[in-house]
């Protein structure tokens, strides 16, 4: 059963001049960090990745050093903690699948890493489903217990229940912190974590239009004036 098809939004990062909004990426990051984070992965982002495009080298380093990992083996074979370094990953919630799924009511919540290119609608379905809890069920919907209803989501039966509210996040840049903003932004940054290349290829596009549209221009003017004797 398909879930009910969600609103296309004009998303300012997927215009072709456009790059992601790196304050946007920043809120997102935060919004991922403090709600997120407690039940998902994002086990494709190394640390060093959030430098520049959201975070400098310092706050990178200081929030990965917030976190233990295993050393190499010394000597004695020994594996140690260590504090985090850029090129860590950002850690799971949990040891491993069943951990997360005795947490979650037996649900798995998947890894967010790629999660905007895995699914049906993108962008436009997570912002619809995380936004999209109604207050109550509609009248006659059928919800089996430990799941919320969602019409956005295939069967209409999530594990996860609503996670946004009004105010729930602090952004430093004093952005209102609506449920439909942080949904927003934490969208955006989604994104970005399924394509962190996106903006480098995108300014890439457009040197290889400017440069080889200035080579095909010569090459005309150079055939035209070798063949003019011809004509
Ligand atoms: C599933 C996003 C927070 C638990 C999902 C899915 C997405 C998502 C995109 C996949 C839906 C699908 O399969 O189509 C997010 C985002 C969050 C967030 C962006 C933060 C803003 C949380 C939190 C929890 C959680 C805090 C735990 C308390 C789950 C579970 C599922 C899930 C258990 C599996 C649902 C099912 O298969 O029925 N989430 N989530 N999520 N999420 Fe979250």
């Amino acid at each position: 059963e398909e879930g009910l098809h969600a609103t296309k939004y004009p998303w300012e990062h997927e215009k072709l001049l456009k790059t992601f909004d790196h304050a946007a990426l920043r809120r997102g990051f935060l919004v991922y960090r403090e709600v997120c984070s407690s039940c998902h992965s994002l086990n494709r982002i190394p640390y060093r990745t959030l430098v520049g495009t959201m975070m400098t080298v310092d706050e990178a380093k200081a929030l990965a050093e917030e976190n233990e990992y295993d050393s190499e083996p010394n000597d004695e074979g020994d594996i140690e903690k260590r504090p985090g370094k850029l090129s860590d990953y950002i850690p799971a919630p949990y040891k491993n699948d069943e951990a997360a799924r005795a947490a979650n009511n037996g649900a798995l919540p998947p890894d967010l890493s790629l999660m905007v290119k895995a699914r049906h609608g993108g962008c436009n379905y997570i912002f619809s489903l995380l936004t999209g809890y109604p207050e109550e069920p509609p009248a006659g919907a059928v919800v089996p217990s430990g799941l919320n209803f969602n019409p956005y989501f295939p069967g209409t039966g999530i594990a996860m229940a609503r996670v946004l509210y009004d105010g729930l996040v602090d952004y430093e840049d004093g952005t209102p912190a609506t449920t439909s903003q942080m949904a927003k932004d934490v969208v955006e940054f989604l994104n970005w974590s399924a394509e962190p290349e996106m903006d480098q290829r995108k300014k890439m596009g457009w040197k290889v239009l400017a440069i080889g549209g200035t080579l095909f221009a010569i090459s005309v003017w150079v055939k035209r004036h070798r063949w003019s004797t011809i004509k």
